[in-house]
């Protein structure tokens, strides 16, 4: 377990992948999964969780209050609910902490000139909204932040009394957000060093945290954020794999490992265990099905690589010619857990344990057939494969509208590609359809499509090798959008057979987004047909 210890030098990191994150288009998480990574995040060491917006929704409220209960326990991390600075909005996030032994209120108001005009209010109403707002959050909650929302477009004087007003009324922690990525690193130095020095009770020494929230429009997300920390910020807004909104926010890796990698420049620290990067990393790209761009810093595939020959050899020889970072101090081990015929379910469930997973009942049953299924195609079972695993079997939801039960492929130079698919639907009924495509994962769509009514457009089809090697299993991740709608959905799939991974991540992106649109019958009576391509 993480021992969070704090002084002036440590820098907070504060995790908003489960909030500004799961606003990326896709990126829609179930309740479950939302506390898995909670749970991971805590394992991670991040100091406080942004764990939703509970007035958004009933479901989003829920998934709040259950990660306050399990994971905002007195050793773990604070817990932080947003919203507007609005009475209802406050009470609701209040709902959503107040279990959480650290609980926390993160509230916000636009002070931008548009964001005040989208509010219809002028600046001396934003005031008074931000007094009562903060004043009925701190009445709640010892714990208070306030935003002033696209501070990057907000005139400095006005910020001033924004965050002063905030802190007069109770507010601990003041945040600034560039929320439209618009500001240049060494311009936003100098305003978050102004507001430090000139924001009336926010001073140094005061006590209040001055926080950064940067997103990455113009891919400046992290070096705004570093920016700050040269002056006087000692919190940071992050996400895993830098995940959010349009470009996203600053990634949370990022940020820790520039500042455990050039500690001489920043002389900082963070509780962050960073043996538990890659890990988390996986996690929230799996569960989300958001990949990773392969040459993304600390965490894409290619971040440790070497491809030329004199990178290669100067390497091999010397680690640090060419690398400023181990791959061991992200969580990139070579570590492998070596399967024989005999080895049980036991060993399987404490090397689970050791990687973070809590894996029991039906569940431990499932990932341990797959496992030794995969143990016969494979010499070595790794740690990776492991976590591919079980991120598949929790990619299959009991709720899920459909499933898939088997699916066989024909494809190659001589024919055309037709594959055949079995599902079951909610009420256990099987549903059969045969379609032809243009190549196997084509046909394999086209029936699943035949046989679930959700008409959509696949924006992104990505398959990954989880380790090297021709008997690897494949990992795929889609992002499909419904035919009347701009809402995207995402999936994840892993199997030793990538049409199969490839049919599970699509089946999967499917139920979600039949579970959030309510959409999807099914389309035939359970009757093979043969649909696709007509051959001309
Ligand atoms: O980007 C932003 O301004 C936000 C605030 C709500 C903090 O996400
Ligand atoms: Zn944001």
């Amino acid at each position: 377990m993480v021992k969070r210890t704090y002084d002036d030098n440590t820098v907070i990191i504060f995790d908003t992948t489960l909030r500004d994150g799961e606003q990326s288009p896709g990126a829609t998480l179930s309740s479950a999964e939302k506390l898995e990574i909670a749970r991971q995040l805590s394992r991670l060491g991040v100091d406080v969780i942004e764990a939703g917006f509970p007035a958004a929704s009933p479901d989003d409220l829920k998934a709040v209050q259950r990660i306050a209960r399990e994971v905002g326990r007195p050793e773990g991390p604070t817990v932080a609910g947003l919203s507007r600075a609005l009475e209802s909005d406050i009470r609701t996030a209040w709902e959503g902490v107040k279990e959480a032994s650290k609980p926390r209120i993160h509230t916000f108001l636009g002070t931008s000139p548009s964001h005040l005009a989208m509010l219809r209010i002028n600046q001396e109403e934003g005031l008074e909204r931000i007094r009562s707002g903060v004043t009925l959050a701190k009445s709640l909650c010892d714990d208070v932040e306030f935003s002033p929302m696209d501070a990057g477009r907000t005139d400095t004087e006005y910020l001033i009394r924004a965050c002063a007003a905030a802190v007069e009324c109770g507010a601990t922690t003041l945040n600034i957000p560039d929320t439209v990525g618009y500001v240049m690193p060494a311009e936003w130095a100098d305003t978050l060093e102004m507001l430090i020095n000139e924001t009336p009770g926010a001073g140094p020494g005061s006590g209040v945290i001055w926080s950064v929230h940067c997103h990455n429009d113009l891919g400046l997300a992290t070096a705004n954020t570093l920016a700050g920390l040269t002056r006087g910020v000692r919190q940071v807004e992050v996400t895993i794999n830098g995940i959010g909104e349009r470009a996203g926010n600053t990634s949370m890796e990022e940020v820790v490992m520039a500042i455990h990698t050039r500690k001489s420049f920043y002389n900082l620290r963070t509780n962050i265990d960073t043996t538990q990067i890659m890990k988390t990393s996986r996690m929230v790209r799996n569960y989300m099905g958001m990949p990773v761009q392969p040459n993304k810093a600390i965490v894409g595939a290619n971040a440790f690589a070497h491809e030329s020959g004199i990178h290669q050899d100067g390497v091999l020889k010397n680690a640090e010619t060419f690398e400023i970072m181990m791959p061991e101090d992200v969580g990139l081990t070579q570590s492998k857990l070596v399967l024989g015929k005999l080895s049980g379910r036991h060993a399987l469930r404490v090397r689970l344990r050791e990687l973070g997973y809590e894996v029991d009942g039906d569940e431990l049953v499932d990932v341990f057939r797959r496992f030794k299924e995969l143990a016969d195609l494979k010499k070595t079972v790794t740690d990776a494969d492991l976590e591919a695993l079980v991120a598949d079997e929790a990619a299959q939801k009991p709720e899920d509208h459909f499933r898939l039960v088997d699916i066989q492929v024909v494809c190659g130079t001589m024919g055309m590609p037709t594959a055949t698919v079995k599902m079951l639907n909610q009420d256990g009924e099987a549903l059969v359809v045969s379609a032809v495509g243009t190549g196997p994962v084509d046909a394999s769509y086209r029936a699943v499509d035949a046989i679930v009514d959700a008409p959509n457009e696949l924006l992104e089809f990505n398959v990954h090798s989880v380790t090297e090697g021709i008997d690897a299993l494949g990992e795929v991740t889609v992002r499909i959008t419904p035919a009347d709608s701009s809402r995207t959905f995402g999936g994840y799939g892993a199997d030793s057979d990538i049409i199969v991974s490839s049919v599970k991540a699509y089946v999967a992106a499917l139920n979600r987004m039949i579970s959030s649109m309510g959409l999807g019958g099914v389309v035939p009576e359970g009757e093979v047909a043969v649909v696709g391509l007509t051959s001309s």
